[in-house]
């Protein structure tokens, strides 16, 4: 089931392999003024607490002026910042602040929709003549209606809207002010490739593309099958003409100056993701596969599962192209709640544990904001705590088609995107030091116990282990480069593989589970040094062949 791998030295090295990144959803990470919403000038006075975790890249979420229907991803004007963040004088002294500490920026680049209150928008819908008309999808009235197209933030789940204006349906993928952009027309191309010189000459350092995959459309617009909503992306990404925008963009803006560049999703099988990121395509440099991440579910997960998931998508690069490892971001619930435990026993030592994978895996690893202290979903049970535009467009839509409420909310407990979004827990003193004015969303009432300033002084905190983490990856190439294998395959709750690189050797060995459980390495190896472990004095194994490992206990060797 695996394939060979050639010899990883071969590697071309680059510093976004290297890099580890830390991504800061602004919403909800420092209140400077008051106003209950993070803002830029909150972040920059966050930067030597980001430069203490030993991350070398920030992805930014959307800091773009925006009326907010969907946290900043329904942009209105792409050279500007929104006004709850602050201004372009903030975002310079953001990023020469970054840059002066060694850490570079990427910015998130939401170009499949904007907003419809976009100056675009707002020409495109005044008249069928309007220059700005083909800078979007329209279907003129009088065509009938369109076929069913699924929108994922809708509340009648359906993608076109009619606008009277012009007697003609808009299309939007996701919500109604969200409306698409025409990726066909060359010239919204152009406006794009701009926009992006724009942030690169600022000295950015690359983009995330936003829900790119969806970018190119069969304008013919087929209906999309009914009861396939679940699996929407297979009839949406990689549509007709992708990756020659794709090159496109590449000739005109990535391959200009020195940035990173990875989109939102790999496409729907391993020859998609490798047509994406494979070098000498001149596409994209990384592929962020969602396949890992959608595993854990509220029933739970299996770590089999787990392991044939993550061991193939990485036998897919091991010698061309190049991935992400993550298992949170701004749209999924909390790591430690999701894919570890957060009962007050385990959370800790299931927290860093999780953590202890992300950073010792091939790949780049993206850490979602708030995952070093290992915060907890806040499990809201009241829909009128929640802020999600899709989770309530959701909600609203069982209820009117007469479907199980309850059952939504309690999905949503689990599951919904705002548990990764409650403001960051900084401290124990009101709003946990986040705002002095009323949040945005609540805060997660266990910032009392569970903040940054607790974990500072406590020399075996979540975040003090993320540090020798960001620090032990930095410092051993091997971690970034060497060869991943799969040992003790079979084991449902050990997760055990090497690293190897030039003759450095490590192992590592992650206990899934809440109980005691064994690691079979088949290592005979007798000067094995212990480098990390997510427990007190560990005892010493007597053998590598049989580590007995407590709950949840992650041990990093070298060999
Ligand atoms: C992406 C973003 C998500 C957003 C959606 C629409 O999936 O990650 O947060 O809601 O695109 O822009």
């Amino acid at each position: 089931m695996f394939c060979t791998r050639k010899n990883t030295t071969q590697v071309e090295k680059k510093w976004w392999k290297e890099a580890i990144v830390y991504q800061i959803y602004p919403r909800s990470f420092k209140d400077s003024d008051g106003d209950g919403v993070g803002d830029l000038k909150g972040i920059i006075s966050k930067l030597d607490y980001i430069k203490s975790l030993g991350v070398t890249v920030i992805w930014l979420n959307p800091i773009y002026s925006s009326p907010n229907d969907d946290n900043g991803y329904d942009v209105s004007d792409y050279r500007n910042i929104m006004k709850e963040f602050g201004t372009m004088a903030d975002f310079d002294a953001l990023l020469k602040g970054l840059h002066d500490r060694g850490i570079k920026l990427v910015m998130d680049l939401v170009v499949n929709h904007s907003s419809d209150e976009h100056e675009w928008f707002k020409q495109s819908r005044s008249s069928r003549t309007n220059p700005y008309r083909d800078y979007y999808h329209w279907w003129n009235a009088e065509r009938g209606k369109p076929p069913y197209r699924y929108s994922l933030f809708d509340i009648n789940h359906d993608a076109w809207r009619y606008d009277t204006v012009t007697n003609a349906y808009y299309l939007h993928y996701f919500s109604p002010k969200q409306p698409d952009l025409n990726w066909e027309n060359p010239k919204l191309r152009q406006e794009v490739y701009s926009i992006m010189k724009f942030w690169a000459d600022k000295g950015i350092d690359g983009f995330r593309l936003d829900a790119f995959q969806f970018v190119a459309k069969d304008t013919t617009f087929p209906a999309f099958p009914k009861g396939f909503e679940n699996t929407f992306w297979l009839y949406y990404a990689m549509g007709p003409h992708l990756h020659d925008y794709l090159q496109e963009m590449n000739k005109e803006v990535f391959s200009k100056y020195d940035v990173m560049s990875v989109a939102e999703g790999a496409g729907n099988n391993f020859t998609d993701a490798h047509n994406l990121v494979d070098t000498n395509r001149k596409e994209l440099n990384m592929a962020y596969a969602f396949e890992g991440v959608d595993i854990a579910k509220s029933s739970g997960y299996s770590l089999l599962h787990f392991k044939e998931v993550f061991t193939r998508w990485d036998s897919a690069f091991a010698n061309n192209g190049w991935l992400s490892i993550f298992l949170a971001n701004h749209d999924q619930a909390r790591l430690v709640s999701r894919f570890g435990n957060d009962n007050p026993q385990f959370r800790e030592v299931s927290s860093k544990m999780l953590s202890t994978f992300i950073l010792t895996m091939r790949g780049t690893p993206y850490y979602y904001n708030g995952d070093e202290l290992g915060m907890t979903n806040a499990g809201f049970t009241n829909i009128e705590d929640y802020r999600d535009k899709a989770s309530l467009a959701e909600y609203q839509h069982v209820k009117n088609t007469g479907g199980d409420v309850q059952k939504l909310l309690n999905e949503m407990q689990f599951s919904c995107r705002d548990n990764g979004r409650t403001p960051f827990q900084w401290d124990s003193t009101a709003n946990a030091g986040f705002t002095t004015g009323t949040p945005w969303i609540k805060v997660n009432p266990n910032y009392t116990t569970l903040n940054s300033i607790a974990q500072e002084t406590n020399s075996n905190s979540c975040l003090n282990y993320f540090r020798q983490l960001t620090k032990l990856r930095r410092d051993n190439p091997v971690l970034v480069y060497g060869k991943y294998t799969l040992l003790d395959a079979a084991n449902p709750s050990v997760y055990t593989y090497t690293r190897e690189l030039d003759g450095v050797k490590f192992l590592i060995v992650l206990n899934f589970s809440a109980v005691t459980a064994q690691a079979h390495t088949a290592i005979e190896s007798s000067n094995a040094t212990l480098l990390l472990c997510n427990y007190i004095n560990p005892p010493a194994a007597p053998s590598l062949n049989n580590i007995t490992l407590k709950p949840y206990e992650a041990r990093v060797y070298k060999l």
